[in-house]
């Protein structure tokens, strides 16, 4: 098996999911402003820090998604966050695209940038430590949308990106995700998930990309926050998985869902819900790669005081605990209640 094949493989061991620590310096922003917190280089470190040297995180941390500004920092005794993670056997991974920007004659649709000079930053990410890549495109669910552009332009980016990550020596991880905003059925989050799984599969296969080395971040398929009608935790798995089994090549590593604005005990119980229903009868483990759904309960709690960062860690050890356990199908309910 290729290296990067392993390293794939690695992202989504089982019990194992991802840490999605990337926020752009405009997001962490937005996350900081709710806990009332300047975003400084420092307090960007030092909340980073707090999450990185949580006890215990490799058990059910198998990598942590940075930011270009991260991978470059170090733990307050000098280590660099790198070498910090890997040393808790946890992959440091990096996110290579440039964010999103309007997509011209498509009002109300984004595409995702940051092709330019990929291969050289790629090469100087591996000099950094990093194994694995993101690169996160958006579809948006509206009245006309998304368009045939939108799915084009977003499904070539990500297969370039693949590409180019591959020949470069990083594993991506491929992430379309199609938003929950707005008050669309979940019947339309389930035909615009498949019809962009489709586009961007053709697209990764267009480019030449090994799949074996890749991981898939796909949005759960889930009605509009705004939908009067919300689907169950079963609805949400059975629509999801039958999704995945009609677009995701069997080859693929593994699927790590994103968590896209779902609250953090949500998204515990439907990557739980999957796993059960499913056990056994899927080609592909089914794991976490969770941002909000992993740090809400930390962040709230650091306040960005050094008193707090000890209870911030161990509701972040209970959140990487609680989807260890759901990307096995073990997660209940009840092991919340006992852990408060
Ligand atoms: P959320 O789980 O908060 O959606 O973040 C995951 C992520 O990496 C988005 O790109």
């Amino acid at each position: 098996m290729s290296e990067l094949a392993k390293v794939a493989q690695a992202m989504v061991a089982r019990g194992k999911g991802i840490l999605a620590a990337d926020e752009s310096t405009g997001t962490i922003e937005k996350r900081f402003k709710s806990i009332a917190v300047d975003s400084t280089e420092e307090n960007r470190r030092a909340y980073r820090d707090l999450l990185f040297t949580t006890r215990g995180l490799g058990e059910h941390i198998s990598g942590v998604i940075l930011y270009d500004e991260t991978l470059r920092q170090k733990s307050a005794d000098g280590t660099p966050f790198a070498e910090l993670l890997s040393r808790q056997g946890i992959l440091p991974g990096i996110k290579v695209d440039a964010g999103t920007a309007d997509l011209a004659f498509c009002p109300g649709e984004k595409v995702t940038e940051g092709l330019d000079k990929l291969a050289k930053r790629v090469q100087e990410y591996v000099k950094l430590g990093a194994k694995f890549a993101k690169w996160r495109a958006v579809i948006t669910i509206g009245k006309d949308i998304p368009s045939t552009t939108c799915i084009a332009a977003n499904a070539h980016a990500l297969g370039r990106y693949a590409a180019i990550c591959l020949a470069h020596g990083l594993a991506p991880i491929v992430e379309p995700e199609v938003l929950m905003d707005g008050d669309h059925a979940i019947e339309r989050c389930e035909e615009v998930t498949e019809w962009t799984l489709n586009a961007v599969y053709e697209a990764l296969y267009v480019n030449r990309v090994t799949l074996e080395e890749t991981v898939l971040k796909p949005s759960m398929v889930i009605a509009g926050k705004d939908c009067a009608r919300q689907a169950s935790v079963a609805e949400v798995a059975e629509r999801t998985v039958r999704v995945l089994k009609r677009c995701v090549p069997a080859a693929v590593a593994g699927i790590a869902f994103l968590s896209g604005g779902q609250s953090d005990e949500q998204a515990t119980a439907n990557l739980d819900s999957m796993n059960r229903i499913f056990t056994g009868r899927l080609p592909w483990p089914l794991t976490f790669s969770y941002g909000r759904a992993l740090q809400q309960p930390s962040l709230k709690a650091w306040k960005g005081a050094a008193a707090n960062v000890a209870q911030a860690q161990a509701l972040l050890a209970h959140r990487a605990r609680m989807n260890g356990l759901a990307a096995m199908g073990e997660y209940r309910p009840d092991l919340e209640k006992k852990a408060a």
